[in-house]
C-alpha cells in the first residue's frame, strides 16, 4: 500500500480551523457551544462530509465521522481529539489529532485500502474544562464515567446548565443515549501533540504513549469578612484572600514535596470578590488542578489541601467549602496499539521514545471502555496552553503517516 499524507492539505486546515476563534492571532480561544465553537463544528462536519463519511452529532455535540467498512457490524477502530481550545491557546492543542485523523482516513483511501472494520473519527465535545469545570466532558459521558444526571447539573460561571448550553447549540437529544455500548470499540488511538519538551530534547521523532495520569480538581470557596481597607484593624480582619493565599501555597508545597517530579499541582483561577484597591476581599473562588502518575501521591495532595483548608479556616475565622470536581485514576495504554504504532514507526525509519501522558485527554475516559493508545508529535519547547504553541509540518506528516498505518494494520483484521 502506497500511503501519502497530504502535508499541505493538513497544514492548511490547520490554519482555517485557527480562524474561528474569539482571540486575535495567533492565540486561538473557542469555548464550547460558543457561537465560534458552532461555527467551526459546521465547517469540520463539512470536511468530513467531503470526505464521504457518514456523520452523526450526539446529544452532548460528540461528533463521529465514519468510513464503514467491508464488516459495517464489527466493532469500530476509532480516532479522533478535540477542537475546542482554552482561552488564549495555540492552534495545535486537539486539532492535530482531528485534522491528522482526518487525513490519516483520506489517505488510507487515495492508498486503496479497504478497511473490514469500520474506522471512525470522533471529535470529542469540550475536552477542556474552561465552560463547566470539568475537562473530558464528552469522553466521560461516552465511557459512563459521568452519569447523565450529574452532567445535567454541570452549570457555567453565568449559571447556565450544561443542559441549557448544549440545547441552545442545536443538541437536543437525551444524554442518556450519550454512553457507547460495550465493545463499541475495537481500537482507539489519540494522535496529539506532547505539550511537553521530552520528544525534543532527546532528539525523538514520535512518542508511543504507555499511560495517562491521573487528574484530580477542585473548587475552593473562601468567605470571610469585607470592609474598610483603611480602618479596619489588622487584628480584626478576616480576609479570604490571605486565607486563599495560604491554600494555595499548600498545595504547592504539597506537590513540590510529594518525592516525584511526576506530581504537579496548579492554581489557575483565583477570583476575588469585591475586587477594589480599598476594599478588604471578603469572598475568593479559586480552582486547584492536580495531577500524578500514581494515585496514592495524587491523592496525598489532595488530603493536604483538605486539611490545609480546615486549619485555615479555624485559625483565620473563615469559612472554606472545597467541593471536588474529578479525581479519576490514571490510565496504560493497551499493549497491542502501541505495537501497531511501533511496528508503522520502524517501518518508515521514524525514532520514537515511549513515554506517560501527564497531561489529560479523552484517550483516559476511552480507555474505560476501550483498548486506546496515543502517539505524541513533538512541540516547540514543549510550550502548549498558549499562543506559541508550534509543531512542524515535517511532525505532523510524520504523526499523520504513522497513525494511518495503525488504523490500516487495526482494521483490517
Ligand atoms: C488538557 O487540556 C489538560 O489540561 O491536560
Ligand atoms: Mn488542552
Ligand atoms: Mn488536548
Amino acid at each position: 500500500m502506497n500511503l501519502a499524507i497530504d502535508l499541505e492539505r493538513v497544514i492548511s486546515e490547520i490554519d482555517a480551523l485557527s480562524a474561528f476563534s474569539d482571540a486575535e492571532p495567533p492565540a486561538v480561544t473557542r469555548i464550547v457551544f460558543t457561537l465560534t465553537d458552532l461555527k467551526a463544528r459546521a465547517w469540520m462536519k463539512a470536511r468530513c462530509e467531503q470526505a464521504g463519511l457518514a456523520v452523526r452529532v450526539d446529544a452532548v455535540g460528540n461528533t463521529f465521522a465514519r468510513w464503514i467498512g467491508s464488516d459495517p457490524a464489527a466493532p469500530v477502530v476509532g480516532t479522533g481529539s478535540h477542537i475546542d481550545a482554552i482561552p488564549n491557546a495555540g492552534k495545535y492543542d486537539g486539532v492535530v489529532g482531528v485534522l491528522g485523523g482526518l487525513e490519516a482516513i483520506r489517505a488510507l483511501q487515495r492508498a486503496g485500502f479497504r478497511p473490514k472494520h469500520s474506522i471512525e473519527l470522533l471529535v470529542f465535545t469540550s475536552e477542556e474544562p474552561t465552560r463547566f469545570g470539568v475537562g473530558c466532558l464528552g469522553s466521560r459521558l461516552l465511557s459512563g464515567s459521568l452519569s447523565p444526571e450529574d452532567a445535567e447539573k454541570l452549570t457555567d460561571s453565568q449559571g447556565a446548565s450544561l443542559d441549557q448550553a448544549r440545547r441552545q447549540a442545536g443538541m437536543t437529544g437525551d444524554l442518556d443515549q450519550v454512553r457507547l455500548l460495550n465493545g463499541y470499540h475495537k481500537a482507539f488511538v489519540e494522535l496529539h501533540i506532547e505539550q511537553g519538551p521530552l520528544l525534543e530534547q532527546q532528539g525523538k521523532s514520535l512518542g508511543l504513549v504507555e499511560r495517562i495520569a491521573a487528574p484530580a480538581s477542585l473548587r475552593v470557596h473562601v468567605e470571610g469578612t469585607g470592609g474598610h481597607a483603611g480602618a479596619v484593624l489588622m487584628s480584626q480582619r478576616q480576609d479570604a484572600l490571605c486565607a486563599a493565599a495560604e491554600l494555595i501555597l499548600a498545595v504547592e508545597q504539597a506537590a513540590r514535596s510529594s518525592g516525584s517530579v511526576d506530581t504537579v499541582a496548579t492554581v489557575g483561577i483565583c477570583d476575588v470578590f469585591p475586587g477594589a484597591v480599598n476594599s478588604i476581599p471578603s469572598k475568593v473562588y479559586f480552582t486547584v488542578d492536580v495531577r500524578d502518575t500514581d494515585l496514592q501521591r495524587r491523592d496525598r495532595v489532595l488530603r493536604v489541601l483538605n486539611e490545609a483548608c480546615r486549619q485555615t479556616s479555624a485559625r483565620r475565622q473563615v469559612a472554606v467549602q472545597a467541593e471536588l470536581l474529578n479525581a479519576d485514576a490514571p490510565a496504560d495504554c493497551a499493549t497491542a496499539i502501541v505495537g501497531a504504532l511501533s511496528q508503522a514507526c520502524k517501518k518508515h525509519g521514524f525514532s520514537f521514545l515511549p513515554m506517560t501522558s501527564r497531561a489529560y485527554h479523552d484517550s483516559l475516559f476511552i480507555s474505560r471502555i476501550a483498548p486506546v493508545a496515543m502517539l505524541f508529535i513533538p512541540c516547540r519547547n514543549g510550550y502548549s496552553h498558549r499562543p506559541d504553541e508550534y509543531a512542524s509540518p515535517e511532525d505532523i506528516g510524520k504523526g499523520t503517516l504513522v497513525l494511518a498505518e495503525a488504523l490500516a494494520t487495526l482494521s483490517c483484521a
